[in-house]
């Protein structure tokens, strides 16, 4: 229907304001708030943004009660099933998926920039304490890429932007292996090209120069499943951050950079960390209930680390193929004491009258960090891996915001609610 509206009434003054209604591909309809702060004299109040929408977007939809992901259109399921992950990045990057001839030229592309500079190398990462968190060192590091590359730094130029995309998703994986080895003193790995995007990540983590490596297929492809799965998820806080960051022009490195920070909490991508910590502490099936008690009580700050998601009131379908990989790795890898305590805090919780009525089902992260342990993955490294992969959603959403015609500086109002006027008092007087 045309020229839908909503009529926004004030009960006290009886002034009335019409807002247009802008309806999504999928979704929920958009009221158009834009001139009501103009025309009306309001703004609106939406603490988390639960209610807003902060652009247009046509990059990732999720449907949060039917647990259904979409990137460009595509189903996740059939894209983990039938793609690599820079067949997804391109997807993602560029709108559509590649022809067997674009692939293969994108491939070379990032195979073609995936070094880092020496001096970045030896003088930055080396610069940093020995036992630096990755993700503080990941922070810096993609923050400092800007002072490397500011020959292709017009964010105007579509060639620099794909340029500067490139780059970022080609160097991602050699700069978190890089923390990796610093953390653990051993020797920087240069990458190969004849290895895939994950194959060659491990190998830049795990191989030494004492003895060749091999790349186990069941590990590489757990990994480009798991970054698929990780790549996109529209407005979460990390790609917003990037959005806000890049809005006033920044340079999306350093745009970028501020992503990486966000992604770090344990509300956010810190959460496979966090799912780790939990199981360790919980320890034993036996103490399961206490934890479920704990989570209930709302005097206790505890929650089921992996359990929740702002958007999926349903089933996350990223935590239902991430499953499937889980057992598969495990196959191979050996039981984990930490998957069969995380099956049956799962089944507990998911029977549980609290979680049920809350909709509170395991998400994404709830398994990850159980395959990265597997996979001989460090704790501290859970959320840098999730920045590796994370990394094309952002450079994606940072390019169509900058190619957006509505484009605006990011910047919300507020609702002041502090002292209304003070006079300062003479220092020998407070
Ligand atoms: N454990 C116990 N209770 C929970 C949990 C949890 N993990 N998550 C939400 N709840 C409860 C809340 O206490 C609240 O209860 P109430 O209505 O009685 O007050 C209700 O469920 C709604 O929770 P909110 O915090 O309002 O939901 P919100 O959308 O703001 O939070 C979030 C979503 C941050 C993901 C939350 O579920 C959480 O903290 N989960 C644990 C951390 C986690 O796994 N984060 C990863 C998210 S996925 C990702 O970023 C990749």
């Amino acid at each position: 229907m045309a020229n839908k509206t909503v009529t926004l009434t004030d009960n006290t003054t009886g002034k009335s304001i019409e807002l247009p209604i802008m309806d999504p591909t999928h979704g929920n309809s958009v009221v158009d708030i834009g001139k009501l702060a103009k025309e009306f004299g309001y703004f609106t109040y939406d603490p988390g943004f639960v209610s807003t929408a902060s652009c247009k977007s046509t990059i990732t939809f999720l449907d949060g009660e039917r647990g259904q992901l979409y990137y460009r259109g595509y189903p996740i399921e059939q894209l983990a099933a039938k793609c690599c992950f820079l067949e997804v990045a391109y997807l993602l990057l560029n709108g559509r998926l590649p022809t067997e001839q674009e692939l293969s030229e994108f491939q070379y592309i990032i195979g073609h920039h995936n070094m880092m500079r020496e001096n970045l190398r030896y003088n930055l990462i080396r610069g940093f304490n020995y036992d630096a968190h990755p993700m503080a060192m990941m922070t810096g590091i993609v923050g400092s890429l800007s002072a490397f590359y500011h020959d292709n730094l017009d964010i105007y130029n579509p060639e620099h932007r794909m340029i500067t995309s490139h780059r970022l998703i080609a160097k991602i994986p050699t700069i978190a292996a890089a923390c990796y080895k610093h953390n653990t003193g051993q020797p920087f790995v240069f990458p190969q090209n004849h290895l895939t995007y994950c194959g060659n990540l491990l190998h830049m983590m795990f191989a030494v120069p004492c003895e060749p490596y091999h790349v186990d297929p069941v590990a590489e492809k757990a990994l480009d499943v798991l970054f698929i799965l990780h790549a996109d998820h529209e407005q979460n806080a990390s790609t917003s951050t990037v959005r806000l960051a890049g809005s006033s022009g920044a340079n999306p490195y350093a745009a970028i950079a501020a992503g990486v920070a966000s992604l770090w909490g344990p509300a956010h991508g810190g959460a496979n960390e966090a799912v780790l910590k939990m199981l360790a502490e919980i320890g034993d099936v036996s103490n399961i209930d206490k934890y479920i008690a704990r989570a209930k009580d709302k005097d206790d700050s505890f929650r089921l680390m992996g359990f929740g998601h702002r958007v999926y009131r349903n089933y996350d379908p990223r935590a239902k193929l991430i499953k499937e990989v889980c057992h598969q790795v495990l196959a191979k890898y050996g039981d984990d004491p930490h998957l069969e305590l995380a099956m049956k805090l799962e089944d507990i919780a998911l029977s549980d009258e609290f979680f049920i009525e809350r909709k509170l089902y395991p998400n994404v992260d709830f398994y990850s960090g159980i395959i990265y342990k597997a996979l001989g993955i460090p704790i501290n490294m859970f959320t840098v891996m999730f920045a590796v992969a994370r990394t094309v959603g952002w450079i994606s959403h940072w390019k169509e915001m900058i190619d957006d015609p509505e484009l605006k500086i990011g910047r919300p109002r507020q609702l002041y609610v502090g002292e209304a006027h003070r006079d300062v008092p003479d220092l020998a007087d407070r």
